[in-house]
């Protein structure tokens, strides 16, 4: 599969790796351009290239946004239109400065990225772990124990899509319900960052 990746720091960074590994073709994009990206590029080798991210976002049959949510209204909607967005973002008012709605819990951070990509499908996964463990934790994972990833979105095909990816890079995904519901793995929940398994966070979350 072809994947894009807007925001290639400690999260997109660590995806580009994993997605790379799985064998899939990844364009990385920064916000300062992809000359930047050559560490990263000359590390994970052929299969992953950088660009900007336009057209990063043009690349991917699935685009990763994994920046900071003060920084949503800077993504390339055009280009994302049509899409499976992968949605890495979590709302922290100290470093992304204050969002009334977000802070009233009346919307998500994912559905104001919905809202701004209104051709895209998108899908919240992949924040609710730490990066490093997300990094290592895949490939620790036994048919014992696997690590969850919840992954919550209102299109079930960009689902079951996201769905498919968490497990090829060794984890198992829970279905967390609808976008709105993402806010049961956003910070401040019990899930987020808990590193729990994928039977723990079916408990937790309930079944689907
Ligand atoms: N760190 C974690 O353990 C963790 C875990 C789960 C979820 N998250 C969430 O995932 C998101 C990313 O976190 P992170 O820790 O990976 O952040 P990070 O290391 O600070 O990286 C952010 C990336 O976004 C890029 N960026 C910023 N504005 C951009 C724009 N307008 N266009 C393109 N790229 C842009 C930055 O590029 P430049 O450096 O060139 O500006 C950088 O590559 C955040 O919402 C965070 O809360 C983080």
């Amino acid at each position: 599969m072809r994947i894009g990746i807007v925001g290639t720091g400690h999260v997109g960074g660590t995806l580009a790796r994993l997605f790379s590994k799985a064998g899939h073709e990844v364009v990385v994009a920064n916000s300062r351009g992809p000359e930047t990206l050559r560490g990263l590029t000359g590390e994970l080798g052929g299969r992953v290239r950088a660009a900007n991210a336009a057209d990063a976002a043009r690349f991917g049959d699935v685009v990763v946004v994994s920046v900071p949510f003060g920084r949503y209204a800077d993504l390339p909607a055009e280009e994302m239109s049509g899409k499976t967005v992968i949605d890495t973002g979590n709302y922290y008012p100290e470093r992304d400065g204050h969002h009334q709605d977000l802070d009233q819990d009346r919307t998500t951070s994912s559905e104001l990225l919905q809202q701004r990509l209104s051709g895209a499908r998108v899908v919240k996964a992949f924040n609710a772990m730490r990066w490093d463990h997300l990094r290592d934790f895949g490939r620790q994972s036994s048919a014992q124990r696997r690590y969850g990833i919840p992954v919550s979105g209102d299109d079930p095909g960009a689902k079951r899509q996201v769905a498919d990816l968490v497990e090829q890079v060794g984890f198992e995904p829970v279905d967390a319900g609808s976008l709105a519901e993402g806010r049961r793995h956003q910070p401040g929940t019990e899930v987020y960052l808990a590193d729990l398994t994928g039977a723990e966070l079916h408990g937790r979350l309930g079944a689907r």
